[in-house]
């Protein structure tokens, strides 16, 4: 049922919409083609900044592809609608392979790799060719949205939005506010969470802001189960989806988000908290040395068919 009230609020919001009209995501992989499908869903015109044109016409097939999931949700068997629904948001979205393309709209959410010298380099940029007025956002999961944005100006206009995988249907949006962001940036991200059917949770700038402050220390111990022979791979899904009712258990949930992922959070959140129970496992380094990062790589705790 929670899912399915996101999605048709998802929908439905589009009326009320904030002052954010425009939005430029860079990053079209699966976090970056998510969070430009629930923008477009929700009537906003959005254009997809990636170097990659693969990538961009990847993201366009599996957008075109979750959209029409989400318009079955909705209309049901009314064919008319969902082919409608889903034609007129797609055709809210662009690609380019050009940051400039995407320079002047209302918000820009980056959702690139997790590298805080190649994070710092875009926001430069973006801060010297977006207009005053435009809003400047990371999707980062574990790096610090002070440290990213320590280079730009416009420092009041500037925070994170971390959007969860996957993100038509994860209902939550952490808006994460940075040492200097303005009330009226923070109301006006939180707006638009709101309009983009999601439930917004505010936070200040601390190693991976709720969500991955808690799963981080869970998943790992989660591996490290398993690395000790505990339980099998399966058992131990099944003990947290049957016992403490997840959705997901942790190992199937790392494989989805990504193992490479999964290390590198826990390497930040060590170095920034010192908390020893985020220190590397040796079964987790081996896994992403020998490239089975989880579903993206067809390999990870379990396989998966190559789409
Ligand atoms: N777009 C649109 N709809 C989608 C979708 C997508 N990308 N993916 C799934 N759906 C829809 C399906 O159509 C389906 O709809 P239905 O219920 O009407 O049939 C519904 O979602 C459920 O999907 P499935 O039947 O395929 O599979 P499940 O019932 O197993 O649900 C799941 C899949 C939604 C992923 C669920 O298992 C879940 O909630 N898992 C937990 C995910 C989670 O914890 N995510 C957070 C990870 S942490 C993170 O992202 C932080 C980052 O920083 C790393």
């Amino acid at each position: 049922m929670n899912k399915l009230i996101g999605l048709t609020r998802n929908f439905s919001s589009s009326s009320s919409l904030n002052g954010i009209k425009t939005v430029t995501v860079v990053g079209g992989g699966l976090m970056g083609s998510g969070i430009a499908q629930v923008a477009a869903q929700a009537g906003q015109n959005v254009t997809i900044i990636d170097v990659q044109p693969e990538l961009l016409e990847k993201a366009q097939k599996s957008i075109q592809a979750n959209l029409t999931r989400v318009g079955k949700k909705i209309y049901k068997t009314e064919a008319d609608k969902i082919e409608s629904f889903v034609k007129e948001s797609f055709d809210r979205i662009k690609v380019s392979t050009k940051l400039e393309d995407g320079a002047d709209v209302d918000l820009v959410v980056e959702a690139i790799v997790e590298k805080l010298d190649v994070k710092q380099e875009l926001f430069n940029k973006l801060d010297q060719i977006c207009p005053a007025h435009t809003i400047l956002a990371s999707n980062t999961s574990s790096i610090s949205i002070n440290e990213i944005g320590a280079g730009i100006k416009r420092k009041d206009r500037f925070g994170g939005l971390h959007f969860f995988n996957p993100v038509p249907v994860m209902r939550l949006l952490e808006v994460v506010k940075g040492d200097h962001i303005s009330e009226e940036t923070y109301q006006a991200m939180m707006e638009w969470g709101k309009s983009v059917g999601k439930t917004c949770i505010t936070c200040k700038d601390t190693p991976g802001f709720v969500v991955n402050r808690l799963l981080g220390p869970y998943s790992a111990e989660a591996i490290r189960m398993f690395e000790r022979g505990d339980a099998s791979a399966v058992d131990i899904d099944i003990a947290m989806k049957l016992g403490a009712g997840y959705p997901m258990g942790p190992l199937e949930l790392s494989d989805l988000t990504g193992l490479d992922n999964k290390k590198f959070i826990l390497n930040i959140m060590l170095e920034k908290t010192g908390n020893p129970v985020f220190k590397p496992i040796t079964l987790l380094d081996k896994m992403v040395g020998e490239g089975k990062l989880g579903r993206k790589t067809g390999e990870g705790f379990y396989k998966y068919e190559k789409k």
